[in-house]
């Protein structure tokens, strides 16, 4: 099916209310609603093929062209650079990339500082920008532990509620830049469908404008 769109989205929660702007846009697929375990639909009719992938790998189905276009956090997009096109903040699955710790923390500029953080490069990024020695200890979850346990001073990681920060007895201690969903396609598919992708985009925009009024 060379001419199907082929959309990647990422599995959860923000995934169905990306697919419900797709649907509405005009871009529906009825069967990824049905209760199952399938990750690929499609609808031939309107031209469209959606995967679930996992939210950390849409912009790699992307960026290697599996995908023309798809949703993926800003966060993904900072920490890997993949080499896509970002189109449009969709305003949806919104956070912050945070430093947190224990709210009484204090640097002491004397010592290397243990950053835990599953974004490694925005860590290095931003202390970089802070002239800041650091050490950084890559981990894949539970951040919050690594400052509880002593594996680290504080760590760099998303805070969306700051409910697991508050029930671990941590808190955000600095902002580093606000995280949220954005439609990316892949660079040569954008240019061979421009038109195609340039349309969806403005439908998904004018109905995101459109919700945001209401
Ligand atoms: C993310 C993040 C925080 C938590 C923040 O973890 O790493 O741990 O969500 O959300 P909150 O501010 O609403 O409490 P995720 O659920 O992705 O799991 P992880 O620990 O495996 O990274």
């Amino acid at each position: 099916m060379p001419n199907m769109l082929n959309i990647a989205l990422p599995k959860g929660r923000l995934g169905e209310r990306v697919y419900d702007i797709f649907e509405a846009a005009g871009y529906a697929c009825p069967s990824l609603k049905e209760p199952n375990r399938r990750l690929i639909f499609e609808n031939e009719a309107a031209g469209v093929r959606y995967f679930w992938s996992k939210p950390s790998d849409v912009a790699i189905y992307v960026e290697r062209g599996a995908a023309d276009i798809g949703v993926a956090g800003k966060d993904i997009l900072l920490e890997y650079s993949p080499d896509v096109y970002e189109l449009l903040d969709l305003n949806m699955g919104k956070c912050r990339m945070c430093v947190a710790g224990p709210a009484d923390f204090r640097d002491d500029i004397s010592r290397t500082l243990r950053v835990a953080t599953k974004f490694p490069n925005i860590a290095r990024s931003y202390y970089a920008g802070q002239s800041r020695e650091i050490d950084i200890i890559k981990m894949n979850g539970s951040i919050e532990l690594a400052p509880i346990v002593g594996l680290s001073d504080v760590i760099v990681d998303i805070v969306e509620t700051g409910k697991t920060l508050a029930e671990n007895g941590l808190a955000p201690l600095k902002e580093i830049v606000p995280i949220s969903a954005r439609l990316i396609a892949n660079k040569a598919r954008f240019k061979f469908r421009r038109d195609e992708i340039s349309t969806l985009c403005e439908n998904i925009d004018r109905l995101l404008r459109e919700a945001a009024e209401e």
